[in-house]
């Protein structure tokens, strides 16, 4: 079934465990994620960000979601992945999106709360969820120092007044993970998780999550994160699916026989990442 991502988080938050947001761009990556969360008997959400819209077109992620509700028995959510403006996450809803990202970590608290709340109103009129962020989740090839870096981090009691101002029904945190791959190990500010959780009722979001340890999901989980964004772990297993086949079968010409194991991969690690987040086997 189609469902909203208030309802699996709701789900998440009883069973204390988090669901997975995998972005999509095509078919093979639509696939590989609800066929793996149908093997796993997992919840899932799939989104698409402003560059899979772009790429795919809205109409086709849509259509193509619509078909793996029509072929799948597990809970799906259709998301969109850091919408950076009102327009952005109407045209989402009006496409049948049940949730929506709106982006404001770029602007001052004030602003945030504003133009989060203009579009919680809207999407909840709807029937819809909103996901908000505050605090800035960096990517990994921003050169920081550890000062600039707590700067950027969420702050507890502004987490508080944004998500009561806001009423989103999923909060995103900056609490040291960033987008991309990680050149160390990630740094994960455990402390200001666990106020956040102890003070937030909203459901927390982890952005940023590939590259981030097993062992640091596991204890984000322990300390209130239901929803954790995976991109570009599922982009590596799909390139090294798609080179495997081209280095060793250089003859080979079928696109099917080059995306077909590539989404094998990709698959592969979306069931590893729905166990580790033990949301397997929950419907
Ligand atoms: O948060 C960003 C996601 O990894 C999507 O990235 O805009 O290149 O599709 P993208
Ligand atoms: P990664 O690419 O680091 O997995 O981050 C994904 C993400 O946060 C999408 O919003
Ligand atoms: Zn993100
Ligand atoms: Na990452």
């Amino acid at each position: 079934p189609f469902v909203t991502l208030r309802e699996v988080l709701a789900d998440a938050e009883r069973g204390k465990y988090a669901v997975g947001a995998f972005n999509t761009n095509n078919m093979e990556i639509v696939q590989a994620i609800v066929e793996a969360a149908q093997e796993e008997r997992a919840p899932v959400i799939l989104q698409a960000s402003q560059g899979a819209l772009k790429y795919a077109g809205i109409r086709y992620i849509t259509a193509m979601v619509r078909a793996a509700v029509e072929t799948s028995t597990v809970p799906i959510v259709l998301h969109l992945d850091h919408g950076t403006s009102f327009e952005q996450t109407m045209l989402c809803l009006k496409h049948g999106f049940s949730s929506v990202m709106f982006d404001g970590s770029k602007y001052s608290l004030q602003e945030n709360i504003a133009a989060t709340r203009k579009v919680v109103d809207v999407a909840h009129a709807m029937g819809a969820s909103v996901e908000g962020e505050l605090g800035k989740i960096g990517g990994t090839e921003d050169d920081i120092t550890v000062d600039e870096r707590d700067a950027l981090m969420t702050d507890p009691d502004e987490a508080v007044q944004f998500v009561t101002e806001t009423k989103v029904d999923a909060f995103a945190v900056a609490i040291g993970t960033a987008h991309g791959t990680y050149k160390g190990e990630p740094k994960l500010d455990f402390d200001r998780l666990k106020t956040i959780d102890e003070r937030v009722e909203t459901a927390i979001v982890l952005h940023g999550a590939s590259g981030v340890p097993a062992e640091s999901i596991k204890k984000a989980i322990s300390l209130g994160v239901r929803k954790i964004n995976i991109d570009t772990e599922l982009r590596q297993a799909f390139t090294r699916g798609v080179q495997d086949v081209v280095q060793n079968k250089p003859g080979e010409y079928d696109p099917r026989k080059i995306l077909g194991p590539a989404k094998e991969e990709m698959k592969a690690i979306i069931k590893e990442k729905m166990r580790l987040f033990g949301c397997s086997g929950k419907v």
